[in-house]
């Protein structure tokens, strides 16, 4: 989804400030074999949190050396029952792999037609871009999967951080009347995030 490079590289230069759409280039005589790997996503993620999954992402800004090449990937960890929660990418298509475990994958579609299956290690999903999707781990034990992306910053809206949690908040008139509720049931949901 990113625009083509139009050089071999241009590793990050994450400090640089100046109004450009992604990042300014390092200088091609800083630039080392360091620039091009990295080890992020080598880690197991802390999945003691309200969702029992951690997203751990190697994108522009972890691994600058992807900058301007339209590519990222995630590493998603969950424990038994973990939820990586309905989310969306607003600049990139995502691809997947489950590694370990068996995971519910699945996503809405603009009409609110709802997709999904069941994938278990070496099984590949795909979320179209900007579709709302979750992975659900529905396995006994802990779950692994990779995921990547055709964008270097693919940006995810994570829905219920994104409607609760906001700064500043919404007004709790917007979300009442959006789902229907009192503003208990909404003050309830934000309390479950720490706000
Ligand atoms: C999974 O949905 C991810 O965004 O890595
Ligand atoms: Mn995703």
């Amino acid at each position: 989804a990113d625009p083509d490079p139009l050089q071999d590289f241009c590793v990050a230069d994450l400090s640089a400030s100046g109004a450009v759409n992604g990042f300014p280039c390092k200088p091609v005589s800083n630039t080392t074999a360091d620039d091009f790997f990295f080890d992020g996503l080598s880690k197991q993620g802390n999945t003691s949190n309200v969702f029992g999954a951690q997203v751990t992402t190697a994108n522009v800004l972890a691994f600058p050396g992807l900058n301007t090449l339209g590519i990222a990937m995630n590493r998603v960890d969950f424990a038994p029952g973990g939820l990586n929660p309905p989310h969306s990418h607003p600049r990139a298509s995502e691809s997947g792999v489950v590694i370990e475990g068996k995971l519910l994958v699945g996503f809405v579609t603009t009409r609110n037609v709802y997709y999904s299956k069941v994938l278990s290690a070496g099984q590949m999903f795909v979320i179209p871009r900007g579709l709302v999707h979750f992975q659900l781990n529905v396995g006994e034990g802990k779950a692994l999967a990779f995921t990547a992306f055709n964008s270097h910053l693919p940006g995810s809206v994570v829905l219920p951080l994104n409607l609760f949690t906001s700064t500043p908040l919404l007004p709790d008139q917007v979300l009442t009347k959006a789902f229907q509720v009192d503003e208990d049931v909404i003050n309830g949901i934000r309390s479950k995030f720490g706000v």
